[in-house]
């Protein structure tokens, strides 16, 4: 039984951090110190091994990071006025603010206040419509760092018919902007969605981004077809998993990513490239 390609995203994304750290030696020659700043409110244990994950990429590529951890009882007006400082403080080129916030915290103020020169997320609205439009200075990092994976594994998407599945403001919506830059043509589908298996099984390239496990399984999937697993999901024995099922569609993919070891690396090193972005 043929099998697909692994798309190793930990590989490519050692690459890109690599091609960061350069410039970002060359930038501390010039005595300027490349620095995300990264806030994390409340104690979301997923948010927490994302946050730390994000310092220790700032480590490899030399970059400096700052992190602010806030309690969960935080006020918005708190959180806002942090936000403030950091968009006035020149020692700051990136600001992250990790995603879920406390409930009683309005996400969308927070995304709003951040200074768009240093929303490394590219999540403020000016950035979202410089995104539309083309010509943004950074890109989001999970849709940016799919697209850098097709790129290194020369999957061009150019009058391909791509599925996205999935429709967030961070991934789904995005990542169909990316594609159709691209020249693809581009299906968005949703829990919405009629006749979802096949509008998949007609794609060529396919991009799960559904937030449950398994969801895509090799019967929905074209003999031959490129499939992006964007999925991080906990499974009750602690493992982790992807929206796709692996083991069955990698019998039917062309190229595949794995989870964990696919996009989940490129994001952060979109990240690391976003941050260094903000100063040029
Ligand atoms: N939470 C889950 N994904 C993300 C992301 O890409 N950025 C931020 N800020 N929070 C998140």
């Amino acid at each position: 039984m043929k099998m697909a390609q692994i798309i190793d995203g930990k590989l490519i994304s050692k690459k890109v951090k690599e091609d960061v750290a350069k410039e970002v030696a060359s930038y501390k020659e010039k005595g300027i110190n490349p620095t995300l700043a990264v806030v994390i409110v409340g104690d979301n244990p997923a948010s927490r091994v994302y946050v730390n994950s994000k310092k220790k990429d700032c480590e490899e590529c030399g970059m400096g990071s700052l992190e602010y951890a806030m309690p969960e009882d935080t006020t918005e007006e708190e959180l806002l006025a942090l936000v403030n400082e950091l968009n006035n403080r020149d020692d700051v080129n990136g600001i992250l603010v990790q995603l879920p916030l406390p409930k009683h915290i309005n996400e969308d103020s927070i995304i709003n206040a951040i200074s768009p020169e240093k929303d490394v997320d590219a999540f403020h609205p000016q950035n979202v419509g410089r995104i539309m439009l083309g010509g943004a200075k950074f890109l989001p990092c999970t849709p940016a760092g799919v697209m850098e994976l097709l790129d290194a594994y020369g999957i061009d998407p150019q009058g391909k018919d791509c599925v996205v599945i999935g429709r967030s403001n961070i991934v789904g919506k995005p990542m169909a902007l990316l594609l159709l830059a691209r020249n693809a043509t581009v299906t968005v589908c949703h829990s919405k969605t009629q006749n979802l298996a096949e509008k998949v099984r007609n794609a060529d390239i396919v991009v799960a981004a559904v937030g449950r496990a398994n969801f895509v399984t090799a019967d929905m999937v074209k003999e031959g077809a490129v499939v992006i697993d964007v999925g991080i999901n906990r499974l009750e024995n602690g493992k982790l998993c992807g929206d796709v099922e692996f083991e069955g569609v990698s019998k039917k993919a062309s190229f595949i990513t794995p989870v964990p070891g696919g996009v989940g690396p490129m994001t952060r090193a979109v990240l690391m490239k976003n941050t260094l972005a903000t100063i040029k």
